[in-house]
């Protein structure tokens, strides 16, 4: 009997806790406040030199969280009144919050169905001479088709903003994800996969950017003189610690992830109504901030029920999979009389279909911290799938 008719359920215990507070953080944490310097210092250069040379890159500028790094990033590129910024409609909305605060008009491009990914196949249409730059998003810590989203960027002179929020640690082709596009930005927020509560980073290898960013960061000045409206957004000696002790466990994480999901993709191939989001053969490492599902409409509508239906049960057999992003054209926020003033417009809010099918009727994910534990947390997900499957009778009435 299924656990929502009052049946056992597959699982009780929880799954592994996010974030993991470890000894190591303890210890820098004590040494920042013993040493007294609580303001962007040593620790901070340090983790940016360190993390910058990982991937790769000639500069790294950690900030307060990674909407702040985007609004940055568009500023230091003079992007703002009159012109457009593409950005695909599935993906959280600080995406477009920090266009709309730059001053500048989103406009949606949609997703591929296999990966719910900005689609390198519709963009060109949505470039207009007014686009300055496009934001591909890297959800669930998927790298979207880099190759083909910079080569359409470079060829109609626009700026390729990595959104890789979710994705650090990631690599398209061997080349770490912040070394991709013009320019990438990584959330370090409590749920990310390298967290420090709350936090942003920046990384380029555009020298120009990277003096304009520091002029802003700076408070917009330059040799002592204040040339440009400037703020403060660096990050203090504490979260650049904590940030310096978590990396040294995300490569493990990465790769224990890395493994979980594989194993999961593979149990999930003996199901026909669900698929696995597909990933291109170019990633070389995919950050699984999110695992990523797809609910063929057509498959389960044969069976009479619907997405929402299957996850109620299989939220009751205590399993956390949800359904994921709402297209943000559908956001109050997006034709709100703020927003209106802060563009001096309105963004166009027309359904675009692919995201349509993946908000609606079939995406569906799981978080990060549920690929961190065993074989067996692993082995309850596709248990409790094949179990609610096996009683599609009793969910159609749910
Ligand atoms: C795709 C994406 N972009 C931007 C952000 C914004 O990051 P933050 O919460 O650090 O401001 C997030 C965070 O959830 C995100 O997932």
């Amino acid at each position: 009997m299924l656990a929502i008719q009052g049946g056992t359920p597959i699982r009780t215990e929880k799954y592994p806790a996010w974030p993991r507070v470890t000894d190591a953080d303890r210890s820098i944490l004590s040494a920042v406040v013993l040493e007294g310097e609580m303001h962007s210092g040593k620790y901070r250069r340090a983790f940016e030199e360190r993390f910058a040379a990982d991937c790769g890159v000639k500069h790294c500028f950690a900030v307060a969280n990674g909407t702040v790094s985007l609004e940055l990033i568009l500023r230091a590129y003079g992007i703002g009144a009159g012109d457009e910024v593409i950005l695909p409609p599935y993906t959280f909305v600080a995406t477009l919050s920090s266009i709309v605060f730059a001053g500048a008009t989103p406009v949606f491009a949609d997703i591929a169905r296999g990966n719910y990914l900005l689609d390198p196949r519709v963009l060109e249409e949505k470039i207009t001479p007014r686009t300055r730059a496009v934001v591909a998003v890297a959800v669930a810590g998927c790298p979207p088709m880099l190759d083909e989203l910079e080569e359409i960027c470079r060829r109609h002179g626009v700026r390729l903003i990595v959104d890789a929020a979710q994705a650090v640690g990631a690599a398209w082709r061997d080349r770490r994800i912040c070394a991709c596009g013009d320019v990438a930005s990584i959330s370090c927020q409590n749920t990310k996969n390298l967290t420090c509560g709350e936090g942003g980073l920046i990384t380029t290898n555009d020298d120009v950017l990277a003096e304009k960013l520091a002029c802003i960061l700076g408070g917009g000045a330059k040799d002592g003189v204040y040339i440009t409206v400037g703020q403060d957004h660096g990050i203090s000696e504490y979260q650049a610690a904590i940030l310096t002790s978590q990396y040294g466990k995300l490569g493990g994480e990465i790769l224990l992830r890395e493994k979980n999901a594989a194993y999961l993709a593979g149990r999930l191939k003996e199901l026909d109504f669900v698929k696995s989001a597909s990933y291109d053969p170019r990633i070389t490492c995919h950050a699984f901030h999110l695992y990523l599902m797809r609910f063929e409409r057509e498959v389960l509508a044969e069976r009479g029920i619907t997405r929402r239906q299957f996850l109620k049960a299989m939220n009751a057999e205590g399993i956390p999979v949800s359904a994921g992003y709402m297209p943000l054209y559908t956001f109050p926020c997006t034709v709100s009389a703020d927003t209106v003033r802060m563009i001096g417009g309105h963004i166009d809010v027309t359904p675009l279909p692919e995201c349509q099918r993946a908000s609606y009727e079939e995406g569906a994910w799981l978080t990060q911290n549920l690929l961190l534990g065993t074989r067996k947390d692993i082995d309850d997900i596709a248990d409790a799938m094949i179990k609610v499957w096996a009683h599609a009778d009793d969910v159609r009435r749910l």
